[in-house]
């Protein structure tokens, strides 16, 4: 029986290895996150990012066995994220689990990025555990930076696409947006950071496809009325002394992306029928998504899991976790295994349930 594994995540930018035990229970997770060298850029070089997983990735092996406080021999089996992802970052991973597979005798598993994501919110560790009724099934928001999904999680390998984004993620438009006014990246954290204090209604943003019926985002349309309005603006939200435009401005288009995401979730939640809502990936990080969040939940009385920002962000505990489970269910990779910059189309259900 397969009850402890070591999980790789070289998917994107970040760097990270965790050890995974039975349950969900994190015994170690360690990440080095690669945000400084891409900033310069404005953005994640590819090759950039996959040289520095090279360069980090053995390294982490080591330290997440030693915080562990455990060896090889304690480890029964590997799982890494195979897709979907930057080709060149994954094929780090997969290289690097293959032939730690090989040279410890060991099965291994290459498993969905997403899939992780979905499942984030049944890890556990000294200071998180999920509530005691979060169960299958359940609606969840995945928002990062590559992506931004809504689906059914109805149990293990059954995840069915509600809707997503047609084509920035959520990340990429509070990146895109701090960068049309002068913020560093990734925007996302300082864009929530500056909203404090503004006026969420001081300008009027798009809220694209809110009242269509369907769960499908777009972004691109909002990012370019900021611009217009950013471009229309005499006191430019960069300069000195005009922090109060700059207050206003992030907090009214933080305001339109989340009031996108929120009435999205709660139509899913309302559709499905469901007790249980997550969200996750990067954005989940957002004050005022969370906030918004947790009134939905009371508006619905219902659950709405939001992990701990180290279980959303990209990170190799929830890999292990969607790897442990699929091992126990009997499946694993062959040498065979490569990386894929996309899912696979039996990755996910399409479509309603009902
Ligand atoms: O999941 P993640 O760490 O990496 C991937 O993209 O996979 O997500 C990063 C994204 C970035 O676009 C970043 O700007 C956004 O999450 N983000 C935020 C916040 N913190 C991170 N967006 C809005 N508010 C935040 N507090
Ligand atoms: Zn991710």
């Amino acid at each position: 029986m397969i009850k402890q594994v070591l999980a790789i995540e070289t998917s994107c930018d970040d760097t990270s290895v965790a050890v995974v035990s039975d349950r969900g229970w994190v015994k170690s997770v360690v990440s080095a996150n690669q945000d400084l060298v891409h900033s310069p850029f404005g953005g994640i070089v590819p090759e950039i990012a996959s040289r520095n997983h090279s360069i980090h990735l053995l390294p982490l092996v080591d330290k997440a066995l030693e915080k562990a406080k455990l060896t090889w021999n304690d480890i029964d089996a590997i799982v890494v994220t195979s897709r979907p992802g930057l080709l060149g970052s994954l094929l780090v991973g997969v290289i690097t689990a293959k032939s730690l597979a090989l040279a410890k005798n060991l099965p291994f598993i290459g498993v969905n990025h997403l899939e992780a994501h979905l499942l984030a919110p049944f890890l556990r560790d000294e200071t998180y555990e999920p509530p005691v009724d979060f169960s299958y099934p359940y609606v969840a928001l995945a928002v990062s930076g590559g992506h931004t999904q809504l689906y059914l999680v109805e149990g293990l390998g059954k995840y069915r696409v509600l809707g997503r984004t047609l084509d920035d993620a959520a990340g990429e438009a509070f990146d895109k947006f701090a960068k049309t006014i002068g913020l560093g990246f990734p925007g996302g954290p300082l864009v929530d950071k500056y909203s404090s204090g503004g006026n969420i209604k001081a300008y009027s943003f798009p809220r694209p496809l809110i009242n269509e019926d369907n769960f499908d985002f777009s972004f691109s349309g909002l990012k370019s009325s900021a611009v217009r309005t950013v471009d229309s603006l005499d006191k430019k939200p960069d300069e000195k002394n005009h922090e109060k435009e700059r207050a206003d401005l992030c907090a009214s288009y933080q305001e339109a992306v989340v009031d996108v995401l929120i009435s999205k979730l709660s139509k899913a939640i309302e559709q499905q029928g469901v007790r249980n809502a997550t969200i996750t990936g990067g954005v989940s990080a957002n004050s005022r998504l969370r906030k918004r969040a947790e009134e939905l939940a009371r508006k619905l009385g219902i659950e709405i899991v939001i992990p701990p920002l180290r279980y959303c962000t990209d990170n190799a505990a929830m890999v292990g976790y969607a790897g442990l489970l699929r091992l126990q269910n009997g499946e694993s990779s062959g040498a065979d295994l490569r990386p894929e910059a996309r899912s696979r189309p039996d990755d996910f259900l399409s479509g309603d349930s009902r």
